[in-house]
């Protein structure tokens, strides 16, 4: 008896998951009743309350309702099948002309119902739907908390090059303190979901101006512009307006909605989304010959010829709105190669287009920035202004604008090198618009904070869902001077290196309120400078990226009163006193900035520095880390030679996240001649360096070496051993003093004949 007793214990234990089939009854009831459950989705997570009906014959009824972030709604499940311990069912989603469909499998686990979704060919989503409430979705967005400073607003900072602006549907169910942040901040507002034809009007004879005329209302309250979206698109777009599918019914349609629409607030808005993500996703090297338009209800009943009709029923509703077309990744491939076929077209077909968004739905990582500048300038060359309209760099999970094809990762809280790293990609992207500032009319953050994003829990914006601002927001800003819109005086704060240093002009170190974030080691007196000689220009990256020049102080300032300007990453005051700022993150952009803001200061008259730099003359430069950010700005053509110190590209990818992520094919960068000054076989970098000469066979090289390790000889007295080397360099390279040259080259130079220091050249002419 003894031993199957036990054997039956073991069954029992197990029978929840084996033997529940033999009574299909009682599941039957087991599952009737209340459940709930959660799913991550792109609108956010989802709780979704199912309630189970079974009547005596078997057959199943399902209803629930949807707790999302923004909404919640009732749901009729469809095709509800019970099968034992199993329960399928669908859910059906209109999204405009569309209609998606989600499976649901549901098997019964002790006591929770394992359910299973999918939709379309993607995998599936898992949840335990559960007898009890959920936990509520958290508050709080768990994104650690930076303590980021910033000393201007974005929308000033860049507002002598284009308006910066965000999408909500203000001010309705925003907190005023979020209201508030959004009036001091951005210059331009879209509305994110109230002039869509769905929610403004949604039958045929319905419309709904409340949120519209609420939006417009307060935008003007608070001095912001308005830019509307969107007239015709293929989402959002109830399906009324194709009953019956006769064109002209559908464009007397067409043409009444943006008719009322665009004329009710003429004058007031600055521009139109006119058509919306008309060209379909994907496409190869055949589509991109050709406008590749999706097959949307507008394409299928009116013909291509729906987005010429649409931007002149708009010019007539509102002449003085500017006309965009609107759409996601046309900025690459053949999306883009189609992109410009279409416009063209419509350009041919005399519709009164002025511009084009690129929605800029981007990810962190992974932004295309090549492709983005190309974008710009091919519209450009067209004659169309551009905007960025739906600007978000997303952490985590996929990006891309497409339409309910998103799939949502879960959200993990994202680390500071990951608000870094999107701090990083944000700032080269506004280098890149704030250059093509003539191009640009807008740049449009699609949200307001990382809670008020269509990508909750993927951090994209520039204020955490607390309205903190992010390492993004200062990385922007920082490209900027303090207020670019009057001339600032330089500021007189001077700080005195080693009593000017040992060279002819004596040098100080300063700062200019139009050059935030950097310091600036330069001669005292500039008035030595202007005609006969310039100030050659020198950019320069910290060791560790660090967001100070503390380190290398002694060195930068010998060099500058060698008749040197020096534009070194990090703000003055951490030369003294470093503090926790010193190690916040720095971009190489922030070299090529500085770059064009000398180059600008040069040419301004009321200028400290007008006429008294050589800007064809210029030097990147840094050790260690910051030679890494040296070499990824080589490729600029501005630059005339690179110094790269205790520094060489690594083999793989880098270790510490700050580093700029190099491989040995920006060693292409190199246009010009390269010195390594070297620590010898024991800096840490000295394997990199040498692997580095080996490769490049371009361009004219130098390899120093002085055995002293990777931490140079920079804070010895007036920068040590190091200074005369890289002093002799600059004045051959960039002041062209051949004396200097016997420094490294010859058989008899300088350093060839220095026991301390060992010396290779290649790639110079014999
Ligand atoms: C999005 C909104 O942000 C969401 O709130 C809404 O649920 C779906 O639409 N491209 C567009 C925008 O042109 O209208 C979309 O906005 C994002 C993709």
């Amino acid at each position: 008896m003894f031993p199957k007793t036990l054997s039956c214990f073991c069954c029992l234990a197990l029978s929840a998951t084996f033997t529940p089939a033999q009574e299909p009854t009682q599941n039957s009831e087991v599952l009737t009743g209340t459940w709930h459950c959660q799913f991550e989705s792109q609108f956010g997570l989802q709780t979704y309350h199912f309630h189970i009906a079974i009547n005596d014959a078997g057959d199943a009824t399902l209803k629930g309702e949807v707790d999302a972030r923004d909404e919640e709604r009732k749901v009729d499940f469809v095709d509800v099948n019970v099968d034992k311990d199993s329960i399928s069912f669908a859910e059906v989603l209109q999204f405009g002309e569309r209609e998606f469909r989600i499976e649901y499998n549901g098997e019964l686990k002790g006591k929770s119902l394992a359910i299973t979704r999918s939709f379309g060919q993607r995998g599936g989503q898992d949840s335990l739907a559960t007898r009890d409430l959920p936990k509520p979705p958290p508050k709080e967005d768990p994104a650690p908390v930076v303590d980021v400073k910033i000393d201007r607003v974005v929308r000033n900072a860049f507002k002598n090059s284009f308006l910066v602006g965000m999408a909500g549907d203000l001010p309705s169910r925003y907190s005023e303190k979020e209201l508030e942040l959004a009036a001091e901040h951005f210059a331009a507002i879209t509305p994110e979901n109230c002039m869509k034809p769905e929610r403004v009007h949604p039958s045929e004879n319905r419309w709904d101006f409340e949120r519209t005329d609420a939006l417009v209302q307060w935008a003007q309250k608070n001095e912001m512009t308005i830019h509307g979206h969107t007239l015709v698109w293929h989402a959002q777009t109830p399906d009324w307006f194709f009953d019956g599918r006769d064109p002209e019914k559908i464009k007397r349609r067409m043409k009444e909605h943006i008719d009322t629409l665009a004329g009710r607030y003429k004058g007031k808005l600055q521009s139109w989304d006119v058509v919306n993500e008309a060209i379909d996703d994907g496409g190869d090297s055949e589509t991109a010959k050709t406008e590749n338009l999706r097959n949307s209800n507008w394409l299928q009943t009116l013909g291509p010829g729906f987005l010429t009709l649409a931007f002149k029923f708009a010019r007539e509703a509102d002449p003085d709105a500017v006309l965009y077309y609107n759409d996601y990744n046309i900025e690459s491939g053949p999306k883009h190669a189609s992109s410009m076929v279409l416009l063209k077209r419509l350009i041919d077909d005399g519709a009164p287009i002025d511009a084009v968004g690129i929605q800029g739905h981007w990810r962190s990582g992974r932004v295309p920035f090549e492709d983005i500048e190309k974008a710009i300038t091919d519209y450009a060359s067209l004659g169309l202004k551009v905007s960025i309209t739906e600007l978000d760099v997303t952490i985590r999970g996929e990006s891309g604008g497409q339409f309910g094809r998103r799939r949502f990762r879960s959200s993990a809280p994202p680390s500071v090198e990951d608000l870094n790293t999107q701090a990083e990609d944000y700032a080269k992207l506004f280098a890149i618009f704030k250059k093509h500032e003539d191009a640009i009319e807008r740049i449009t953050f699609w949200g307001l904070n990382d809670r008020r994003t269509w990508r909750w829990g993927q951090h994209p914006l520039l204020f955490d869902s607390n309205n903190n601002p992010k390492p993004a927001y200062a990385s922007i800003v920082a490209l900027t001077g303090k207020d670019n819109s009057e001339e600032v005086p330089e500021s007189p704060k001077k700080v005195e290196i080693e009593d000017g240093g040992q060279g002819p002009y004596s040098a100080i170190v300063t700062e200019s309120p139009t050059l935030a974030g950097m310091t600036i080691y330069r001669p005292d007196d500039l008035a030595a400078f202007g005609n006969e000689q310039k100030l050659p220009v020198l950019l320069w990256g910290n060791g560790a990226c660090a967001n100070t020049t503390e380190e290398h102080k002694n060195f930068l300032n010998e060099i500058a009163s060698h008749g040197y300007i020096v534009l070194g990453i990090g703000p003055l005051d951490q030369l003294k006193q470093r503090d926790e700022s010193s190690r916040q993150r720095t971009n190489a952009s922030q070299l090529i900035a500085a770059l064009d803001w000398i180059i600008a200061q040069n040419t301004k008259d009321d200028s400290l520095y007008f006429g008294k730099i050589d800007t064809t003359k210029v030097a990147a430069m840094g050790m260690s880390c910051g030679g890494l950010q040296a070499i990824e700005i080589s490729g600029d053509p501005r630059i005339t030679t690179t110094v790269v110190c205790n520094s060489g590209v690594l083999p793989g990818l880098s270790p510490m996240p700050a580093m700029p992520n190099l491989t040995k094919e920006d060693l292409k960068n190199f246009h010009a001649p390269v010195l390594y000054i070297m620590g010898g076989p024991s800096d840490i970098a000295y394997k990199n360096a040498m692997d580095d000469f080996s490769r490049v066979e371009h361009v004219p090289l130098v390899m120093t070496n002085l055995d002293v390790g990777h931490g140079g000889t920079y804070r010895r007295p007036h920068g040590g051993e190091y200074s005369p080397v890289a002093i002799a360099w600059l004045d051959w390279q960039l002041k062209e003093k051949q004396d200097a040259a016997k420094m490294f080259v010859g058989e008899n130079s300088q350093l060839a004949n220095d026991d301390a220091w060992t010396i290779e050249t290649k790639n110079f002419d014999e």
